[in-house]
């Protein structure tokens, strides 16, 4: 699972994925914003619309917003249907353990699939005080596992775990019957997911859970300063890129 948040992206990664997620990481990601929490349905409806266009194998995710799901299940009814219903994507996902699990089991219940996510849920960066890993202490590592059990008893077919510490992913992946998908979790859970941009190398800061497989910042600033360079001695456009009348 890696996220997608466009078109041509989705087109790229889908015969690799079994699922793509239209993650609300897009706020920093596209919009350059601080945290998740600006983040509307209507930007993730955009967005997901557009990774559904460009997909054809993968089963798309698209996340709900902050805000839009959290007051009342008759709330996170009205959001997911009109994410589903305007995007066409397959499922809904949102943040949350046991304070969600009505919310959830309200949900499948009415024809909407639910991914959930627990562990470090950044929609709740300012209760948990940060992005550090989760479950140091007892008390936390039980309420993470519980969570994850309440996620699945309420009926989501799948839960992102993400950062804790690894014996929590190793025990949640091995007691829940649902697919366990990890980020900053371990390589024990049932599969893993990564902010593509992230994987590929576009920012410099990256959390210490991801592999950069690339460094695609420096090929696009390779390319640009050639292009640059080339704009400026007009040696580009060339023959080959121009109109001439015809014979
Ligand atoms: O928003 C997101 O991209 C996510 C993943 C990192 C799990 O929720």
């Amino acid at each position: 699972m890696l996220t997608a948040y466009t078109a041509r992206q989705a087109q790229l990664l889908d015969a690799h994925c079994d699922i793509l997620l239209v993650g609300d990481s897009l706020g920093q990601v596209i919009y350059g914003l601080d945290s998740t929490l600006p983040v509307t349905a209507e930007m993730m409806i955009a967005h997901g619309a557009a990774v559904v266009r460009g997909s054809y194998h993968s089963l798309v995710v698209v996340d709900m917003p902050f805000g839009t799901y959290e007051g009342s299940k008759e709330q996170a009814f009205e959001t997911a249907s009109k994410i589903m219903a305007e995007t066409g994507c397959a499922a809904v996902k949102l943040e949350g353990g046991q304070a969600m699990a009505e919310t959830i089991h309200f949900l499948t219940n009415r024809g909407i699939p639910v991914m959930g996510h627990v562990g470090l849920t950044p929609q709740a960066v300012n209760v948990l005080g940060g992005y550090a890993a989760r479950g140091r202490s007892q008390q936390e590592h039980d309420k993470i596992i519980s969570d994850g059990q309440a996620v699945q008893d309420a009926g989501a077919f799948s839960v992102v775990l993400e950062g804790v510490i690894e014996p929590i992913a190793v025990s949640m992946t091995k007691a829940l019957e649902i697919p366990v998908i990890g980020i900053g979790a371990s390589a024990d859970c049932d599969g893993q997911v990564l902010v593509t941009e992230d994987m590929l190398g576009m920012f410099e800061r990256v959390p210490r859970f991801v592999k950069r497989y690339e460094d695609i910042a420096s090929v696009i600033d390779k390319t640009v300063a050639t292009y640059a360079e080339e704009v400026r001695k007009r040696t580009f456009p060339t023959k080959d890129q121009t109109y001439q009348p015809k014979k």
